[in-house]
């Protein structure tokens, strides 16, 4: 198995204080998972969201709020076709555990990320009243291939069944080189091959045609990856090429869904030109 190039990635989490806190100033959250942190970046961004709305038809803020809700809408599906357990990994400060739950009170939600963020997102639930054996937070390493943190050992603890889970990586996977996120999601493929009708959904990023576009996003990744020390990536050019690597890895049905088809549908800001992101859904 390659050995990863990052094998330490705590340098990303504050992004999930950014992330929780456009959640909550867009009604999706609740206050007790509100920060400080979160607030001030929002501040920070509101200018720089405002250009590139102005310039490109779209910003970071754009394709959160695709991404988010469109992995709702697909866990909703899940839900519908009998799926009753779900674990979101790197949940960050991230409502749906806690959304799901108010919502269908027969799921068993786990809620999982590296062991700092996990504990304060514990700690936040808990005090709350929301923990239980219900609704579960605890660590996970991605980049850990045996061990307490291990993918294999999180599912198999957590779901003690051969029911199927469905498994999220929200805002995760590009923080990562392909050739790290390719053994992860190959051991993934493996661990769910276990459960069938289980499902696994990411979001991916495109990089734009336009020269001047594709340029300044390059600039903004390689700065976003110094600042999370991270192999920041574009992996895939469209959607085919998305296709067909998670049916290498392992996966025998794989959706690659455009927030283009959900305009009208799901409340999602619409992007002027073709959305830069896509949402994954790969079954087993
Ligand atoms: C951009 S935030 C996304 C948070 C949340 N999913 C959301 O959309 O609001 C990235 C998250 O990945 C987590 N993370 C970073 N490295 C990780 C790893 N190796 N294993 C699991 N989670 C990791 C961070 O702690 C952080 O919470």
């Amino acid at each position: 198995m390659k050995q990863p190039t990052v094998k330490d990635s705590t340098g990303i989490s504050f992004t999930a204080l950014y992330t929780g806190a456009v959640w909550h100033r867009y009604g999706l959250s609740d206050d007790i998972l509100a920060t400080d942190q979160g607030r001030w970046l929002y501040h920070l961004m509101t200018p720089f969201e405002a250009a590139s709305k102005a310039i490109v038809g779209g910003n970071i803020r754009t394709f959160l709020l695709q991404r988010h809700l469109i992995i709702d809408h697909l866990i909703e599906q899940a839900i519908e076709r009998g799926v009753t357990q779900v674990l979101e990994i790197a949940c960050g400060m991230s409502p749906r555990g806690l959304r799901l739950r108010q919502q269908h009170p027969q799921i068993h939600m786990a809620e999982a990320d590296l062991p700092d963020m996990a504990s304060r997102k514990a700690a936040r639930l808990m005090i709350s009243g929301h923990l239980g054996p219900n609704h579960q937070v605890m660590p996970i390493d991605i980049l850990a291939e045996d061990g307490d943190r291990s993918l294999e050992t999180v599912i198999d603890r957590t779901f003690d069944n051969r029911e199927p889970v469905i498994v999220i990586t929200e805002g995760l996977t590009s923080y990562f080189s392909l050739e790290t996120m390719t053994v992860f999601w190959q051991r993934l493929a493996s661990k769910l091959s276990e459960r069938p009708g289980a499902v696994y959904l990411a979001e991916s990023y495109f990089m734009p045609k336009q020269a001047l576009l594709s340029g300044t996003l390059k600039s903004l990744g390689g700065l976003l990856g110094s600042v999370t020390r991270s192999d920041v990536s574009f992996h895939f050019q469209n959607d085919t090429q998305a296709h067909d690597h998670m049916v290498q890895c392992g996966f025998p049905s794989v959706t690659v869904h455009n927030p283009r088809d959900f305009y009208g549908t799901l409340p999602i800001p619409e992007s002027r030109r073709d959305p830069m992101i896509r949402i994954i859904e790969s079954r087993s």
